[in-house]
């Protein structure tokens, strides 16, 4: 500090030292010394200098909320605003920046040059979720499912609308249900009918193993199959390409990342079947990112992805950072 005492700046003091300037900016800003009001540079030129921050104050009340404060703080190192925080703001901002640095990551990779155009992962709610209507092909989605997710304002309530909205004439909305909750899903997605979201077909996406479902047993039933509910937005071509409806799954992964991660494999399956080279898959409701990796491995398929968790957002950034290797080869 003695040099910035003299009045050197930031960069005079890192070109001079060797030390990176990230880490002498961050020595000046966390200094509790006040500083001069003007640095000359390394140019000979005087510049207003940066004034050290007053530092930020975080509310803990054991060691172990100390440690997650502590680790909190390096993670987000200049960036903490000098203000007071509870843990809980605190973690916010630091799944945010896991999140926009997982982003940068993802996007910096060498040679994957043409991938990024092709790849937008948000950190959105779907209420908050800006696309631009008429602009999506397919929809693949695996919204959540507990009883009060239907509730009128709900996830699927807001899935009817943007499908609505989004949607190309003759685009599709496919949405994983589990078989209990499908009168409510339909139920939720009926009143989108009046704007040109129809009722289309139900797919199956069957188990490897016929006994390998999770047992119902209020029904007491070991499903086969998942439903995946098609609904279509009218005034496109007349029918889309012919397919069949079963899909075959992957079954489900040892070790998810996510606790109701799907198969990226069925979801290839779709996307393959559905769509064509330059359309816009979206998965507002993207979890672990298997749709964004699914969609990344076929020929140029563009693809977004949204979900409301930071960590979430980070960990389908993280994972569909790590399929990219595969796919540099691509034509
Ligand atoms: C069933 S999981 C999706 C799992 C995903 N198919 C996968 O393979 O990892 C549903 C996801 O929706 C997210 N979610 C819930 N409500 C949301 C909302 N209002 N907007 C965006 N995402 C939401 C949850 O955080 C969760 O990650």
């Amino acid at each position: 500090m003695r040099l910035r005492e003299a009045g050197w700046s930031v960069r005079r003091i890192a070109s001079a030292t060797g030390i990176p300037k990230s880490t002498v900016a961050r020595d000046v800003q966390g200094s509790p010394e006040r500083g001069p009001d003007a640095v000359v540079g390394d140019d000979g030129r005087t510049y207003k200098a940066r004034k050290p921050k007053r530092p930020a104050t975080v509310y803990v009340h054991s060691d172990h909320q100390h440690r997650t404060a502590q680790t909190a703080l390096e993670h987000l190192g200049p960036e903490v605003p000098a203000r007071t925080l509870d843990l809980r703001g605190l973690e916010r901002l630091r799944r945010a920046k896991a999140a926009e640095d997982s982003r940068k990551a993802l996007h910096d990779r060498p040679g994957t040059a043409d991938l990024p155009g092709r790849v937008d992962i948000r950190h959105s709610d779907i209420a908050d979720l800006d696309i631009p209507a008429g602009s999506v092909d397919l929809i693949l989605t695996d919204p959540p499912y507990l009883q009060s997710d239907f509730a009128t304002g709900g996830p699927w309530d807001l899935l009817g609308s943007r499908a609505a909205t989004w949607l190309k004439p003759g685009g599709l909305l496919l949405a994983y249900c589990a078989h209990i909750h499908l009168a409510r899903a339909i139920n939720r997605l009926a009143p989108f009918e009046a704007d040109g979201l129809g009722y289309w077909w139900t797919y199956a996406v069957t188990f490897p193993n016929a006994n390998s479902g999770t047992q119902v047993w209020s029904r007491a039933i070991t499903p086969s199959w998942r439903p995946v509910l098609a609904y279509r937005k009218a005034a496109g071509p007349s029918v889309p390409r012919y397919t069949s409806d079963p899909v075959a799954g992957d079954g489900k992964e040892k070790d998810s990342a996510h606790p109701w991660q799907q198969g990226t494999q069925e979801a290839a399956t779709f996307i393959q079947r559905l769509t064509t080279p330059g359309d816009l898959i979206v998965d507002p409701f993207v979890g672990s990112g298997t749709v964004a990796i699914a969609a990344l491995s076929l020929p140029g398929r563009r693809v977004i992805g949204a979900d409301i968790e930071a960590d979430y957002v980070a960990l389908a950034q993280r994972r569909t950072a790590a399929a990219y290797a595969p796919l540099t080869s691509e034509a």
